[in-house]
C-alpha cells in the first residue's frame, strides 16, 4: 500500500510533536530503517495522514491520540518557566514540542538552570507541587562566599525566611563554594532567600534532581521523553503507586 502522498504531513514532524525525539534524530531514525508506516519500513520524505496511519517506532505502536507526555528538560539560564509570557521573552515550552500542549511542572526562577519537568499530567503536575506530597528537589548553589559549620547547621535544621521557617533540608559542600542543597517544600525564590538568611549570594543555581529523576547528560536547552519506570517512580514518590498509605 506504498501510495504516492503529496498531501499529508512529513512523519519527522508527527513524530516529534508526540514527543518520540527531536525532528533531527527522528530523521535518523527513519534513515536507519526503524520507522514503519502501515506495517512498511519509512524512507526519509514519507508524508502521512497522522490520523488514520499506522506508525510503529522499533516495532512498537505509537498511539495515533496524543496522550499524557512527561519532558524532561534542561532549563538554560535566561527561559522563563511558563507556557505564555506577556514581555515576549524565550519560555520553556518553545524549547519542546508544541503538540500536545504541555506546561511547566513547578518553576525555576529566569536565571536558575536544571531539570524541569513539563507535562500535560495534570493529576502528577498538581502532586508535585502540592507542599503536601513533598518531594525533594536537589540543588547546587554556587556563592560568593564560603559556608561555615554554623551555616550548614542553620540550613539543616531551618532558617527564618519573611514567610516563616524553612523545613529543615539537607545541606553539605561539594566545594568551598559549592553547596548542594535538598529541599521539599519549593516556596518562591527558596534556596536564593535561605542562601541569602545566612549572608551569601547565590552566583549560579542549578537544579540536579527531582524526587527520583536525574540526568548528567542532558546539556543546557536539551530535552527527553521520560521512561514509562521513571513515570512510575515519580508517580510513587508522590505517593500514588502501590505501597503508598493511602
Ligand atoms: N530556589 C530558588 O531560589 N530558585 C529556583 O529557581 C528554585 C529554587
Amino acid at each position: 500500500m506504498a501510495d504516492e502522498r503529496v498531501d499529508g504531513v512529513r512523519l519527522q514532524k508527527v513524530l516529534a510533536a508526540r514527543g518520540i525525539a527531536s525532528r533531527r534524530v527522528v530523521e535518523d531514525m527513519i534513515a536507519e530503517g526503524r520507522i514503519a508506516v502501515n506495517g512498511e519500513i519509512a524512507v526519509l520524505g514519507r508524508r502521512i495522514d497522522p490520523e488514520s496511519d499506522v506508525i510503529e517506532v522499533d516495532g512498537v505502536l505509537v498511539g495515533v491520540a496524543p496522550d499524557l507526555v512527561h519532558y524532561l528538560l534542561h532549563k538554560p539560564a535566561g527561559v522563563v518557566s511558563t507556557a505564555s509570557d506577556t514581555h515576549d521573552r524565550p519560555i520553556v515550552t518553545d524549547i519542546v514540542p508544541s503538540e500536545p500542549r504541555v506546561w511547566p511542572v513547578g518553576r525555576l526562577d529566569i536565571e536558575t538552570e536544571g531539570l524541569l519537568l513539563l507535562s500535560n499530567n495534570g493529576e502528577l503536575t498538581h502532586r508535585l507541587t502540592h507542599p503536601s506530597f513533598s518531594v525533594d528537589k536537589e540543588y547546587l548553589a554556587e556563592l560568593d562566599g564560603e559556608p561555615k559549620p554554623g551555616d550548614l547547621r542553620a540550613w539543616r535544621n531551618g532558617v527564618e525566611l519573611e514567610d516563616g521557617m524553612t523545613a529543615p533540608a539537607k545541606a553539605s559542600l561539594v566545594s568551598p563554594r559549592v553547596l548542594r542543597l535538598i529541599i521539599h517544600e519549593g516556596r518562591n525564590r527558596q534556596v536564593r532567600r535561605m542562601c541569602d538568611a545566612r549572608g551569601f549570594r547565590v552566583k549560579r543555581l542549578v537544579r540536579t534532581r527531582i524526587g527520583p529523576l536525574t540526568d548528567t547528560t542532558l546539556k543546557p536547552g536539551e530535552w527527553r521523553v521520560l521512561e514509562p519506570e521513571e513515570v512510575r517512580k515519580l508517580e510513587e514518590a508522590t505517593g500514588r503507586a502501590e505501597g503508598s498509605s493511602g
